[in-house]
């Protein structure tokens, strides 16, 4: 069993998305999630959810302190950020390398970048005249945003569609492929 541990800073819908999922088959289990916010609505779904959830601020992210510990003793094969808005650490990468996954709200090289989160990202969208529109799973590398693509997911953009239209599309992909690329790339993983 593959063990993956999640950060997230907002609301969590994904993180939930992933707990039930891998809790209905055998390759994989949430077994942490970490976030930076203490109000964030992803520690009420991780309590909710009987998952062991570790919040911290700023300091501890910059010096590792107790986050680099609590992670390797969880010994995770995968870190999955889903909507963690601060950048992952070069610290951390080199611990992990080629093991930290992020999902982008928007195509990517396209959209991305710092500030790009949420509703930005669908405004900047929507502001452009795009045709279409989507969501991309990538590695996670020192800059926002730019690691190697493994999974992008598009849509048209329909005349009338309004931002929350085009969230709950992109939260509708974002549910469906974040999991299968997860699970796809574990299997190309020792
Ligand atoms: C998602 O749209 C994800 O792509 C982005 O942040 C949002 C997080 O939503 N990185 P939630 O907290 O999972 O509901």
């Amino acid at each position: 069993m593959k063990k993956l541990i999640v950060f997230a800073s907002g609301s969590g819908s994904n993180a939930e998305n992933l707990v039930r999922y891998f809790e209905a088959g055998k390759q994989a289990r949430v077994v942490a999630i970490f976030c930076n916010n203490p109000t964030a609505g992803v520690l009420q779904r991780a309590e909710k959810l009987g998952i062991p959830a570790y919040v911290f601020n700023k300091e501890d992210w910059k010096t590792g302190n107790f986050i680099d510990e609590k992670v390797a003793s969880l010994q995770p094969d995968l870190i999955i950020l889903a909507g963690f808005l601060w950048l992952f650490p070069t610290r951390l990468l080199h611990l992990y390398p080629n093991r930290v996954l992020n999902i982008h709200p928007a195509l990517l090289p396209k959209y991305g970048g710092k500030g790009m989160y949420g509703d930005h990202v669908h405004r900047a969208v929507l502001n452009s005249n795009e045709t279409n529109h989507g969501v991309t799973v990538h590695l996670v590398n020192e800059h926002f945003d730019e690691g190697e693509i493994l999974k992008q997911e598009s849509f048209e953009i329909q005349t009338g569609d309004t931002l929350d239209v085009i969230v709950a599309k992109i939260h509708a992909i974002e549910f469906d492929i974040y999991p299968k690329a997860i699970e796809e790339y574990l299997k190309t993983i020792v």
